[in-house]
């Protein structure tokens, strides 16, 4: 990279019209506090763009509650040396003020694909999370924009984006990036103390049940989600936000699984919540390590 992040909008557009003819844009959209599983999303936008943006913003949108802003984590410094050492070529960090000069009149709207899981916790979050990846999608005109699966309604939701408005953009999910005890890379993560970092992987436990039932061929959605959620154990620190099985089309909850489904779940650890999912494959043999 070599140079500051880039604050403006003008002034990256600018700097972009220069290299387009270079070959192909990447975006990794992120809210910064980089960690292992975006230097994953760089790494593979690296492999296929001739550039690559990341966008370090924390979009105030898709916060639902103020406590959450607040204290999400910020490190612009530490982050822009990690991209120069992957190689991006452009980082953008734009301020609120920049991205929103004035209060938003237009925003997108979400159907039923925000209905559960997160979106039913998170009121207004994938509407906020649509319109600023709109907005981010409008500016950097990427070729391609990578999301990592983890967050896997925020990506069902964005590849839904890009097709019904038909944005030029391919948009590439990107496996989820896992410590050796199962816990999904987060920016959150670095908000456990010790005893809720060792609680944490449960929710990945409880997934990995649900996925090794699915392949020994339970089909029934109750059962498996009284045997996902038996694996969290009860702790005065811990409380299972949602346990869903879900299609992985349209995110819809599943009663009985006849193919391959999502798992789903939000887990509170102290006060940071959780994410993760696992795809389930019916009858599939061992289940991976995933
Ligand atoms: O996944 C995230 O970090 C954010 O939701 C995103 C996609 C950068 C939009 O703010």
């Amino acid at each position: 990279m070599g140079s500051d992040p880039i604050s403006t909008i003008a002034d990256l557009r600018t700097t972009l019209a220069a290299r387009r003819a270079n070959g192909l844009v990447g975006v990794v959209p992120t809210m910064g506090a980089l960690h292992a599983g975006h230097a994953s999303l760089i790494t593979h936008a690296r492999h296929e763009c001739a550039t690559v943006v990341v966008s370090i913003f924390v979009n105030p949108l898709q916060f639902d509650r103020p406590e959450d802003l607040q204290r999400y984590p910020r490190s612009l410094e530490t982050d822009a040396a990690l991209c120069e050492s992957l190689g991006v070529d452009l980082v953008f960090a734009p301020s609120v003020e920049e991205m929103y000069p004035k209060q938003p009149e237009c925003s997108v709207s979400v159907g039923r694909l925000a209905d559960h899981l997160c979106g039913r916790f998170r009121p207004g979050h994938f509407a906020g999370v649509a319109t600023v990846v709109l907005k981010l999608f409008e500016i950097v005109q990427a070729d391609r924009a990578y999301f990592g699966e983890k967050d896997a309604q925020q990506l069902a939701i964005v590849r839904r984006l890009a097709f019904d408005f038909n944005l030029p953009v391919r948009v590439v999910g990107v496996p989820t990036v896992r410590e050796s005890d199962g816990l999904a890379l987060s920016s959150r993560n670095q908000r456990l103390d010790a005893a809720e970092r060792a609680l944490a992987p449960t929710l990945y436990r409880a997934l990995h049940r649900v996925r090794g039932d699915v392949a020994a061929g339970v089909t029934d959605v109750s059962e498996l989600k009284r045997s996902g959620t038996a694996e969290i154990p009860v702790d005065h620190r811990l409380k299972l936000e949602y346990l869903e099985i879900v299609d992985p089309d349209d995110f819809q909850p599943v009663q009985q699984v006849g193919r391959t489904v999502v798992a789903a779940g939000a887990l509170w650890v102290g006060s940071t919540r959780l994410i993760d999912n696992l795809t389930c494959a019916p009858g599939s043999a061992m289940p991976s390590a995933e």
